[in-house]
């Protein structure tokens, strides 16, 4: 986040007219030497809220809503602070003063950001001027697209052929290798210097940040046949997936509060949804809910609504947002959770239905904690003492990850009601868990495995450079943890790991899985069924690849960069362990109690050199 001067800030004020910036907002009527209006934060039908100019001031005598120009944008856009300084600032005509120290804005960010706006112009040009242009306004008419609402999402056409854009700018180099930069223009390999278009033929979705500035593109097939149904920016300097929400900027802007927010599946959901006057409404782009997604969505509304398909899939993919969740809870923030019918996405119900009748499913979505219970009941046979205990021991673990502490209270109170147990009971199994293996960020001191040769007794720490859980600490238990990390991050893997655990595979054929997900992940594209490229190596190996499929849906909790220290140290404490186990050998057939003592001591330093 860029730092404003602080001067700059307290200075803004005397910058900028606040009758005029909300005058822009909410018309406002001269009273006296002040200004009034009916209240934009409740509703009422005589005017009660005031703008003082003098003092560059509001204030609702209704409600009690008050503040100064900043606080009136960050309240009625729905931005964070440096968010409405910066749009305050850009409507008074005043440059941001941003603080020497904090890094500086890279020019070519502004460069990149100006051009998707070209690009976007571009596209929605094509709208109204390519040849091929009555395809897409058919498309657009038989799926229900109002002009308006297309012009609310800016949506364009990208021509088919293989250079409309690349043609519409191709005069100008430095534009040409952003545009590459991009992902909109490809290289053509087989001659230098010219591209052809990444978007063909399709309907544009632009994608913008929550600021409203164009940072990528979606673009959908208009003709079944054809593949992928969507295609998306890849990651870029300004677009990060695992970060950016569809529909974030047009949720803020269109609506009047943000009591929830609804999180669909896909572009159509949000734009059909705005069309029915729901507007609370964001999709990920193609992936899986992050942290990133959960943190910034918790800044602009204190509850949100994960909206899933019924079906099995729909499902999975709730159950990995309930995982991504549960650390990310905090005081004030409520996560639920609204299934459709099987076969519905919100696009087709909300035309099926009214908009009244989707917003009671809104109404009835189920509370976390329910859509837990219901789902681990669901894995056990509940009605046993058998089923109960597992249950128990499922729950407990997820449990184990809220860090919120009143919440944590809560729901081993609803554990222990489900089960029948006292809540010290329940507690009891809580602290007989062991961690799972995937605990988001507080990096705890590592706890060693008991070694199992007794001649050992104070076996040294494992020289890591950071302190990391790594509880399941054998062979098996760091090996199944590396294997989730990659089916989750296959970016961590690159020929030296994969070296390093051809080295491993050399001493215990455990590692082969490993060995051949490494290779794979170098080979495969993130795209988004990236799980199931990774998976086909394993096609014909029934138990494994099933066991490979659970461990898919244990989406980790992790930055990118916490997945490779984690990884790294996982793969560090196995070469470790193997050494271990190689000196251990070794001590076993060393003939002089001398050569013993030496072995010994040069593993207590860690330095012994592998064979
Ligand atoms: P869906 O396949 O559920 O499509 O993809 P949809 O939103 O119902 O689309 P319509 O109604 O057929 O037009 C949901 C989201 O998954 C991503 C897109 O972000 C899409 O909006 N997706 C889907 C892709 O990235 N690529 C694909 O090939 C398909
Ligand atoms: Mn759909």
């Amino acid at each position: 986040m860029p730092f404003i001067n602080n001067d700059f800030i307290n200075d803004l004020s005397n910058q900028v007219d606040i009758v005029d910036l909300i005058n822009r907002r909410v018309p406002l009527k001269k009273a006296g030497k002040d200004y009034k209006a009916c209240c934009p934060f409740h509703n009422e039908k005589t005017p009660s809220f005031t703008v003082v100019a003098d003092k560059q001031y509001y204030h609702c005598f209704g409600c009690g809503e008050n503040g100064n120009a900043i606080d009136f944008v960050m309240k009625f856009d729905h931005l964070n602070f440096i968010e409405a300084v910066e749009v305050v600032a850009g409507e008074s005509g005043v440059s941001v003063v941003y603080d020497q120290n904090a890094r500086p804005v890279d020019p070519k960010m502004k460069r990149y950001r100006d051009l998707m706006q070209e690009v976007s112009e571009f596209y929605q040009s094509q709208l109204k001027k390519s040849p091929a242009k009555k395809k897409v306004v058919t498309y657009a008419k038989n799926r229900g697209l109002t002009g308006e609402i297309a012009k609310r999402f800016d949506l364009g056409f990208a021509p088919p052929g293989w250079s409309g854009l690349f043609d519409h700018f191709k005069h100008n180099l430095e534009v040409v290798k952003d545009l590459e930069e991009m992902g909109l223009l490809v290289a053509k390999k087989e001659k230098k210097g010219e591209y052809y278009d990444r978007f063909r033929d399709r309907l544009m979705f632009p994608i913008h940040n929550a600021k409203g500035n164009i940072i990528a593109f979606g673009g959908r097939v208009l003709s079944e046949e054809d593949k992928p149904k969507y295609l998306n920016s890849p990651e870029t300097p300004i677009f990060h997936k695992s970060r950016e929400l569809y529909g974030l900027h047009h949720a803020r802007k269109h609506s009047r509060s943000i009591d929830y927010i609804l999180v669909v599946e896909g572009y159509m959901d949000v734009v059909a949804l705005h069309q029915s006057g729901i507007t609370c409404t964001v999709a990920t782009l193609g992936t899986a809910t992050t942290p990133e997604h959960l943190q910034t969505l918790s800044r602009t509304t204190d509850t949100i609504i994960f909206c899933f398909d019924g079906d099995r899939a729909g499902r999975a993919a709730a159950w990995k947002a309930l995982q991504i969740a549960l650390p990310v809870i905090k005081s004030g923030l409520i996560v639920k959770f609204l299934f459709l019918p099987d076969g519905e996405d919100p696009d087709t119900l909300v035309k099926k239905e009214s908009s009244k009748a989707f917003e009671a499913r809104i109404e009835k979505s189920h509370p976390l904690s329910k859509f837990l219970f219901d789902h681990i009941k669901a894995e056990v046979d509940f009605d046993t003492i058998e089923g109960k205990t597992l249950f128990l021991e499922k729950v407990s673990i997820l449990i184990q990850q809220v860090e919120y502490d009143t919440y944590q209270q809560q729901l081993i109170e609803g554990v222990a009601q489900e089960v029948g147990q006292s809540v010290e009971q329940v507690k009891r199994v809580l602290s007989q868990q062991k961690l799972p293996p995937l605990k988001p960020s507080t990096p705890a001191p590592i706890v060693g495995e008991e070694m199992p040769v007794p001649d050992f007794p104070d076996f040294p720490d494992f020289s890591l450079s950071k302190p990391i859980v790594v509880k399941n600490n054998n062979a098996k238990g760091l090996m199944s943890k590396m294997i989730t990390l990659l089916l989750n991050y296959p970016s961590l893997s690159d020929g030296t790991v994969e070296v390093r655990i051809r080295d491993l595979k050399k001493m215990d054929k455990k590692f082969a899985v490993l060995l051949e997900l490494t290779r794979s992940s170098q080979m495969i594209e993130q795209e988004n069924n990236f799980q199931e490229e990774l998976l086909k190596p394993f096609k014909n190996k029934t138990t494994t690849y099933n066991r490979l499929g659970q461990l898919c849906i244990m989406e980790p909790y992790l930055s990118e960069m916490q997945a490779k220290d984690e990884f790294l140290a996982a793969l560090d404490v196995s070469e470790q362990q193997q050494k271990n186990t190689q000196n251990k050998a070794s001590i076993a057939t060393a003939n002089t109690i001398e050569e013993r003592k030496k072995l010994m001591e040069s593993i207590q330093k860690g330095k012994l050199k592998k064979k």
